[in-house]
């Protein structure tokens, strides 16, 4: 960036060029001395919600099987699987409560069970993925929830404990257990 001249800044378009390049300066600024805990609270809160926005996209191709598209059911259950597991427990290893977080002091208290349930929601992703492989066409009935599966599921805090019980369970029953994985371990971990 080089120095203005007194004059040029006197000019409008001088002085428009300074302050963006002034605006430019102070972001720049404002993004380098942004702490590192800043930054991790931000990208943990970006990854919730892009697997929020990927568990929708499920959640409506499973309320209208019609717009079953198994590419984007696919990439959707992706979206969740790498934001899963070890990449969902670092970002809260470090740093657990901080300005601007919702993230609750239980999770230091607790890392085990946390820890546990980032593996379950890759666990139910992968799942889902896996199925989407298999159903390169339509959303056919046994994608669906089947007779017998229970919709609820067990109470809170429930956690996987046979994973053989995945091959066999519809699609829609581990969305469904997917699902009360985040309730629980919002519940547990995250503050109102
Ligand atoms: C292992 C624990 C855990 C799991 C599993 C989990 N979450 Fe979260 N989630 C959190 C915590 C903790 C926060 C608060 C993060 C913060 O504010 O720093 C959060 C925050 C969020 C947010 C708010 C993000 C924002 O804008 O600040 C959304 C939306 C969300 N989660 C959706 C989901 C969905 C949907 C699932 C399941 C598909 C899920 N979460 C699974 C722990 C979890």
């Amino acid at each position: 960036m080089t120095e203005r001249s007194p004059r040029e800044t006197r000019r409008p378009a001088g002085l428009v060029a300074a302050l963006t390049s002034a605006i430019a300066v102070a972001v720049i600024g404002t993004a380098a001395i942004g702490t590192a805990s800043e930054d991790v609270v931000a990208e943990r809160q970006n990854d919730m919600k892009l697997i929020a926005a990927s568990a929708k996209t499920m959640a409506e191709m499973f309320k209208s099987p019609g717009t079953y598209a198994s590419a984007a059911f696919r990439q959707a259950a992706q979206s969740i699987s790498t934001r899963a597991d070890r990449r969902l427990a670092d970002h809260f290893s470090k740093v657990t409560v901080s300005e601007g977080s919702k993230a609750a002091e239980t999770i230091a208290g607790d890392p085990e069970r946390f820890a546990a349930l980032a593996k379950d929601l890759k666990t139910y992703a992968d799942a889902l993925a896996v199925a989407a492989e298999s159903h390169p066409g339509e959303m056919t009935d046994d994608m669906r929830m089947k007779q017998g599966e229970a919709m609820g599921g067990g109470p809170l805090g429930t956690r996987l404990r046979d994973e053989t019980q995945l091959s066999k369970m519809s699609a829609e029953h581990a969305f469904h257990l997917m699902l009360q994985t985040c309730t629980t371990c919002h519940a547990r971990f995250r503050k109102e």
